[in-house]
């Protein structure tokens, strides 16, 4: 396998190594996916035994491809927890497709780096022209259309996107003096109690502090409720603090609740405050006409994002992130050394994404996101949201069908929310029996204060026989205890 060339000019994989290897690789993942269903879906490692696995230091001497395919086999297969598996009920899925893999295999391929629009015309106009393909595909409104006065961009996660779309309400509340003399306090962000994490992340690296996160009472239904919300802006105001930032969210992550938007809304206009939607995985349906009511109120929104990396077949990372005014997002993330100006950027005709985000770099994420739109079309994928939601749906008919369990929040969509009437121990038990089986994977959450079951229906390949089993094994081991 060794070419002498390689021993003597160089240590370089030649494109005839590439390209056997490179079969040899694809062969490998299509192989893991025929037989997926074969491996515990939570990995079963114990702390520490991947790592006392592999050698203490680098190797000095390269080896054979063949070797590190075999090490990938016997090492480190048994540590992964099978996120592609049809039996991955937790979380929120990451799902994966085979055109979004070869997409991100040609992204790897290319190698582009393309912070300028200069630095890979194709990278910047690509992601620009899919970006605005979604926006009518998603039901969202027209001023997040490149042509208006917004636009798109990819970010690598929703997280990103909620601390973008921070920054620049920081920067639009205070006359876009932040950035210049730093955070002088007075801000006030608010979200819901059941918001995701990385609203709190966010307003810790934005300068604005945790104490100044309003986190808003929800509803029986686990949604914001928006009398609270505008009562804690005039409380706020009243104070002399300075209300600024709103984030909702269209599916929260504990229970897939979604905050009446088009309130929130009203009371970001009549407050001047940045409404920020965080659709993270739940966007996805409105893809759907039936679930286009989702997006109800996202016309009085600032920014929005969902992520393909969650419910839309596009491998992590992809997270599309809108604003209704680039040039507040621009003015806040642009930085322009002189190593990086050229004459696309200076004739203004061009978008130079670098200053969408924040990192400097970024890659070839929308060759991926193209590639399933294009492979899919909206018609495939809207076959396959409404085959997970109709599956969801069913095994939340079943949960309500047997006395032991009750159901602890509606199920909209996907996510089920459900628990064993006997008390938190016991859900505890039946969830670690499931998943130490590893006959499937299922997470958990508090719901009034109670320990709650998700089951999330979402993975590429999930079909009908995978959510009866799951039913049937949580069915057995609920028995057993
Ligand atoms: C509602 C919601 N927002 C944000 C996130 C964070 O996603 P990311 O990993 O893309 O930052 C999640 C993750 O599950 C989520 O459910």
């Amino acid at each position: 396998m060794t070419t002498p060339e390689r021993k003597t000019t160089s240590f370089h994989m030649s494109p005839e190594e590439f390209r056997r290897n490179g079969h040899e690789v694809v062969d490998w993942i299509a192989d893991y996916y025929s037989r997926i269903e074969s491996f515990p879906v939570l990995s079963q490692v114990k702390p520490g035994d991947l790592r006392a696995s592999l050698p203490a230091s680098a190797p000095g001497k390269g080896e054979e491809f063949t070797d590190l395919l075999k090490d990938l086999e016997q090492l480190i297969l048994p540590g992964v927890t099978h996120w592609q598996s049809p039996n991955f009920f937790a979380y929120f899925p990451s799902n994966a497709s085979g055109p979004a893999i070869l997409g991100d295999l040609l992204s790897s391929g290319l190698g582009v780096q393309g912070m300028l629009w200069a630095t890979s015309p194709a990278c910047t106009e690509l992601e620009t022209r899919v970006l605005d393909w979604l926006v009518p595909a998603l039901g969202l409104p027209e001023k997040f259309l490149s042509t208006s006065t917004g636009g798109g961009v990819i970010q690598d996660t929703a997280s990103s996107a909620t601390l973008c779309a921070m920054l620049a309400a920081r920067e639009r509340a205070t006359n876009f003096s932040s950035n210049q003399e730093g955070c002088r306090g007075k801000l006030v962000a608010y979200t819901s109690a059941q918001a995701h994490s990385s609203v709190e992340k966010a307003v810790q690296i934005a300068g604005i502090g945790r104490e100044n996160l309003r986190l808003i009472e929800v509803d029986e239904r686990f949604a914001m409720n928006p009398e609270a919300l505008s009562a804690a802006i005039q409380k706020d105001r009243q104070s002399g603090l300075l209300p600024f930032f709103v984030c909702a969210t269209v599916g929260t992550t504990s229970s897939n609740a979604i905050d009446p938007v088009p309130q929130i809304g009203k009371i970001c206009r009549e407050h001047n405050l940045w409404l920020h939607v965080d659709a993270a995985m739940s966007g996805t349906a409105a893809l759907c006409p039936e679930f286009r009511y989702l997006h109800d109120g996202v016309e009085f929104a600032d920014s929005y994002c969902f992520n393909p990396h969650k419910w839309m077949f596009t491998n992590f990372d992809c997270d599309c992130f809108y604003v209704a005014d680039r040039k507040a997002l621009i003015q806040t993330l642009s930085v322009l050394p002189e190593y990086l100006r050229n004459k696309a950027t200076e004739s203004g005709a061009v978008i130079d994404y670098r200053d969408w985000q924040i990192p400097l770099g970024r890659r070839f994420r929308s060759l991926k996101l193209w590639f399933v739109l294009r492979y899919y079309g909206i018609d495939g994928l809207q076959f396959h949201i409404r085959e997970h939601v109709r599956l969801a749906q069913e095994f939340a008919a079943w949960v309500q069908s047997d006395q032991r369990f009750e159901m602890v929040a509606p199920t909209p969509l996907n996510l089920v929310c459900f628990r064993l009437k006997s008390g938190d121990e016991a859900n505890q038990q039946l969830m670690d029996a499931l998943n130490h089986s590893g006959d499937l994977y299922l997470t958990h959450t508090k719901l009034n204060d109670k320990l709650t079951l998700r089951l999330c229906v979402g993975q590429t390949n999930t079909t009908e026989r995978h959510v009866e089993k799951a039913w049937k094994r949580i069915q057995e081991e609920a028995s057993r205890l």
